[in-house]
């Protein structure tokens, strides 16, 4: 199956899961000072919905749709914006892949390979703007 596909349906077993969002940011917070720094102003239940749009930004990226939508991110999560430091994003997927273990009942090894390729293609552009 290819890429994209294992990482859709994957997703959308994630997303189907009660708790996935909530759940990938206790991870995410967890992961670092820095990260949770950046988050003390934040209202978490209205970014765990714009979470879910934009992991699949990236997954629609990743199927050859125009990275407009991720160079936007590039430039909100810029120096000049949100300051987000690119090893930050390496915090992100880690903490994305542990929840997606936890809630996808069906993940084959070949799924978190697929979404880490899909994962890391997006976050290049995003990184790319910083
Ligand atoms: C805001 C997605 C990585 C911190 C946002 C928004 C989206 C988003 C859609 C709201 C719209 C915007 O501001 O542009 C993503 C995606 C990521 C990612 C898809 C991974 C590829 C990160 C990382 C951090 C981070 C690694 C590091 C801590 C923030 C912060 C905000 C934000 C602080 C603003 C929250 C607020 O409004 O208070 N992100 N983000 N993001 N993101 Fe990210």
């Amino acid at each position: 199956m290819k890429d994209t596909n294992r990482v859709m349906q994957s997703y959308g077993r994630c997303c189907a899961s009660a708790g996935f969002f909530d759940d990938f940011y206790a991870a995410f917070l967890a992961s670092s000072p820095a990260v949770r720094e950046k988050f003390v102003r934040t209202d978490m239940t209205a970014q765990k919905q714009l979470l879910r749009a934009g992991i699949l930004n990236l997954v629609l990226f990743a199927r050859g749709m125009p990275d407009t939508k991720l160079r936007a991110l590039g430039q909100s999560h810029s120096r000049a914006g949100l300051d987000i430091r690119p090893e930050l994003y390496d915090l992100w997927v880690e903490a994305l892949l542990k929840t997606i273990g936890q809630h996808d009942r069906q993940l084959e090894q070949a799924d978190l390979q697929a979404w880490r390729l899909v994962l890391n293609k997006g976050i290049d552009v995003i990184k790319a703007s910083y």
